[in-house]
């Protein structure tokens, strides 16, 4: 989604900040803009499409613009209008310019009372109205900070923006859902969108709060809470991640992200598990409580991940899971009398479906532990508790390392309820500990399968439509499988539960259409591969994904990639970690013969701060 800069007192404030929008490039966008003042004079640069484009414009300037010294920029992700050049970011309004991420829910209102005073709207963007309504404050009050404060009193919704006015050296911002993040150089400051963007120019990071707003200035900055009330934020040191953010000589981030899992996994298992073999896990933290369930929100493929959760800790644990939609969740009105809980998993933390529907928890008094990626982001700040997965930083837009550190959390607090409830014993409970740390070790030998998966995706690359099934605990990872193909290389794909399919998709099934199925030898074997006979009776072009165990039963199966076997009692339990490397690996391999963009699929964004 948007990506915001704004940097004051920094010289080639405009190149500083089109290295910002580049660190942020990673969560999706369509066009992108600078804004600066050259001897108080506002100007822009704008470009459509990628960052490069924007850039080539900049260096036709950048001689003449060197000693400018405030700038703001915005890479947009359009939602309320097209991705043409008038709406691209910075919106200006006489001698105001603005960037904003979110949505201002009123703004069909307020466009309607500036309308009537006259005033030409020049965008179809909901952001214009902002500098529209400071432009008018701005004539009564000829103070930019008052103008700025009553404008945030005025607009509605989920957002963060960013507005400089050409008089001034100083750059406003305000945030409400909406992430921002600001950053305290030696003689200069900076805003951005989140603390890594920003990671090259600045040690020290402040993170708003919710519905703070603030001034900068090259050597001050003032923030003000919702009562506006000037208050002191936490400063936080931080150290720059950027070195990790190169491909490793990899072609594609994703590609980079996929290979790295078993070294992602030993430091998402190493936060977990204490040296004594304890799992560093809370549940008294989370409120789980005798006869109370525990509800999972999230979205996309954090919400399969959650699926998996609620398999491993019903089994386990025997408490009731419910798994949401983040974004139904928050709409519905539940009914919260059967739970004390509440888990929502986010990679970035930043999810305003997630955020929202944890908000809507704690509102119902719901305690709230977040599995996040991302310490400091706002699910993360907000949470009664949380569980990092240390993943590290996940720039490819399709969510793979992230996918399966949540997976690993969510496994270890199902066993660890599960052994304060007394319902395993502590010699399973040691044995799962135990199996964990050999968890990274196994991905790697199903990675050095990657060639089987090239020729899967060779042979599937040209098909209109391909469906994954999945049963049991492999159900959350047909659908995973499915997301993840379509939102990389466009093709329709859908997920089913294999025991689903003579309830309806069956009839989908046309002569040589490719069916992936996942498979593991958890005692429903017979049943999904009968499932699959009836697939392959109908014409269906199977390719099997199965363990070694299951190698006598798949006889008749052409198609099929043989995933070795894990440890006998562990093996279906972690099956769904395993799955994700096939499941990642055909979709990008598929992506990559059809040359579509990997690591920024259309439409797409890594950080979906929009409703
Ligand atoms: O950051 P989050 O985990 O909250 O993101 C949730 C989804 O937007 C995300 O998983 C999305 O579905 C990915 N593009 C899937 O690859």
């Amino acid at each position: 989604m948007c990506g915001i800069v704004g940097i004051v007192g920094k010289n080639n404030a405009c190149k500083h900040a089109l290295n910002v929008l580049k660190n942020l490039e990673y969560r999706g966008y369509d066009s992108a803009g600078l804004a600066f003042l050259k001897n108080n004079d506002l100007n822009t640069i704008k470009a459509l499409g990628k960052l490069n484009e924007l850039k080539s414009k900049f260096e036709t300037l950048e001689e003449e613009i060197k000693d400018v010294l405030i700038a703001i920029g915005h890479t947009r992700w359009a939602t309320h209008g097209k991705v043409v050049l008038e709406n691209t970011h910075p919106i200006l309004s006489e001698n105001i310019a603005v960037v904003h991420n979110g949505i201002i829910e009123n703004h069909d209102q307020i466009r309607l009372e500036l309308k009537e005073k006259k005033v030409i709207f020049e965008t179809t963007t909901d952001t214009e109205v902002i500098p529209h309504l400071l432009s008018i404050s701005m004539k009564n009050t000829n103070n930019f900070f008052n103008a700025c404060v009553s404008v945030v009193d005025k607009i509605e919704g989920a957002y963060a923006f960013a507005a400089i006015h050409s008089s001034k050296e100083e750059i406003f911002v305000a945030r409400k859902t909406s992430p921002l993040v600001l950053g305290l150089g030696y003689g200069y400051n900076i805003v951005g969108s989140d603390a890594q963007s920003i990671s090259q120019l600045v040690n020290e990071v402040i993170y708003l709060n919710d519905g703070d707003y603030a001034i900068l200035n090259k050597t001050k900055i003032q923030i003000y809470d919702t009562n506006n009330m000037k208050v002191e934020r936490e400063k936080i040191n931080i150290k720059s991640n950027y070195n990790i953010l190169s491909k490793n000589g990899y072609k594609h981030f994703m590609e980079k992200e996929i290979h790295e899992q078993p070294n992602v996994l030993i430091n998402t298992i190493g936060s977990l598990v204490r040296e004594e073999n304890e799992l560093n896990i809370f549940p008294e933290k989370m409120n789980i409580k005798k006869n109370y369930g525990i509800t999972i929100c999230a979205a996309g493929t954090s919400h399969y991940a959650a699926m998996v959760g609620k398999y491993w800790i019903e089994k386990f644990s025997s408490v009731p899971v419910n798994v949401e939609l983040s974004s139904e969740y928050r709409y519905r009105n539940p009914a919260t009398s059967m739970y004390s809980s509440m888990i929502v998993i986010s990679q970035s933390g930043e999810s305003i479906d997630t955020l929202m529907a944890m908000r809507e928890a704690k509102r119902l008094n719901l305690k709230t532990t977040a599995i996040t990626n991302v310490e400091n982001s706002s699910i993360d700040r907000e949470a009664d508790y949380s569980i990092y997965t240390h993943a590290g930083p996940e720039v490819g837009v399709a969510s793979t390392k992230s996918f399966t550190s949540q997976l690993i959390v969510l496994l270890s607090i199902a066993m660890k309820i599960a052994i304060n409830n007394k319902k395993i014993t502590i010699d399973k409970y040691n044995d799962f500990i135990k199996n964990l740390k050999l968890v990274p070790n196994f991905l790697s030998k199903i990675l050095s399968l990657n060639e089987e998966f090239i020729k899967l995706a060779q042979s599937i690359k040209n098909s209109q439509n391909i469906l994954y099934l999945g049963r049991g605990i492999l159900y959350p990872l047909a659908l995973e499988g499915a997301l993840k193909l379509k939102e990389l290389s466009y093709i329709h794909s859908e997920g089913f539960a294999a025991g689903e399919m003579k309830h309806g998709p069956i009839a989908l099934i046309e002569e040589g259409m490719p069916i992936i199925m996942f498979l593991t030898s958890d005692g429903m074997e017979e049943k999904s591969i009968s499932n699959l006979q009836e697939a392959l009776a109908r014409g269906g072009n199977i390719f099997l994904i199965s363990d070694k165990k299951n190698l006598k039963k798949i006889h008749n199966i052409q198609n099929k990639v043989i995933v070795p076997s894990f440890q006998e009692n562990w093996n279906d339990i972690f099956s769904p970690i395993f799955m994700s490397i096939p499941a990642q690996l055909i979709a990008y391999h598929v992506a990559r013969e059809r040359g579509t963009d990997v690591d920024q699929p259309r439409n797409l964004a890594k950080s979906v701060t929009v409703e």
